[in-house]
């Protein structure tokens, strides 16, 4: 059957802002961490899990025979094609410390994310982020926009030296260490660095040209299907040389055309081959 990405689209944002305004109202009620997961840092909340429940139920109701791929639930197969990849809260330790940097990010994929992660490709997406007022959406072919305006990228940095690089940690604290190293190398070969504590929140950045390039290594699909539409959509590059078959496996990049694959080699220069080869 054929779908209408549009429709798609409409759903992704609609569900998505509910669900932020959701959380966002329970923050104000007070954050209640429900467990820890990998390590100590690596925490859920009551708002994650009540927020994940709310989207599936929505999903479902709208749509029953498609998949659902979540972080803080068992995923279930799809039936029609679409599976829904879905993160309740990215950014969950700046949403226990009250930052407003953090966003629920939904994506309509076709294909299978729990199989192999670069098997599946997003048709839409969003990432609303209530508490700094923005609602990020792409779809396939059809553009990126911030809350309803269309965002393209427009010239970008000329060399590495003008390049704002944006990047996360994982929870894992060898993991860390490993990735604390690869940005020790750049640190004196690019214009600075971003570390803001949400991955779909870095994607929709560099989508806005508030960073140049964002790159994580050690990412779950849920962080990053909603975020790579809208950056691959306003005119960035996603992968790139020597990573793209990694690409949500264990290495993103997403950036500006013009300095994306200068960045890549300098990853691949200072990043320790130990990070470079964990999977997941
Ligand atoms: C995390 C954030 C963070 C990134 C981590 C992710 P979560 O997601 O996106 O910026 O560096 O790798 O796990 O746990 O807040 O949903």
């Amino acid at each position: 059957a054929s779908v209408d990405r549009h429709e798609l689209l409409e759903i992704t944002t609609s569900v998505a802002t509910e669900a932020a305004e959701l959380v966002s109202h329970r923050r104000r009620e007070g954050v209640q961490v429900a467990a820890t997961k990998s390590s100590l840092v690596d925490v859920v909340t009551a708002a994650d899990i009540e927020a994940e429940h709310f989207i599936r139920e929505e999903l479902a109701k709208l749509r029953p025979e498609d998949g659902f791929f979540g972080e803080e639930s068992d995923a279930s197969p799809s039936r029609s094609g679409i599976t829904w990849v879905v993160d309740p809260i990215d950014g969950t330790v700046n949403y226990l410390y009250g930052s407003p940097n953090y966003a629920v990010s939904i994506a309509a994929v076709v294909g299978d994310p729990s199989a192999r992660p670069t098997a599946f490709e997003a048709l839409a997406g969003a990432v609303v982020a209530p508490d700094l007022g923005k609602t990020y959406a792409a779809v396939k072919d059809g553009g990126a926009f911030v809350n309803g305006q269309r965002i393209q990228l427009g010239e970008g940095p000329s060399s590495l030296a003008q390049t704002l690089v944006a990047s996360g940690f994982s929870y894992s604290p060898e993991r860390r260490v490993l990735q604390a190293q690869a940005w020790l190398g750049m640190a004196d070969k690019v214009r600075d660095l971003r570390r803001v504590g949400a991955a779909s929140l870095d994607l929709c950045a560099v989508a806005e040209g508030q960073v140049d390039v964002y790159y994580e290594i050690g990412l779950k699909p849920w962080d990053w299907a909603a975020g790579v539409l809208v950056a691959r959509e306003s005119g960035a590059r996603v992968g790139g040389k020597h990573l793209s078959e990694r690409e949500g496996q264990s290495i993103l990049t997403a950036g500006h055309p013009g300095v994306i694959a200068p960045f890549i080699d300098l990853l691949l220069e200072v990043a320790p081959p130990k990070l470079l080869a964990s999977g997941k």
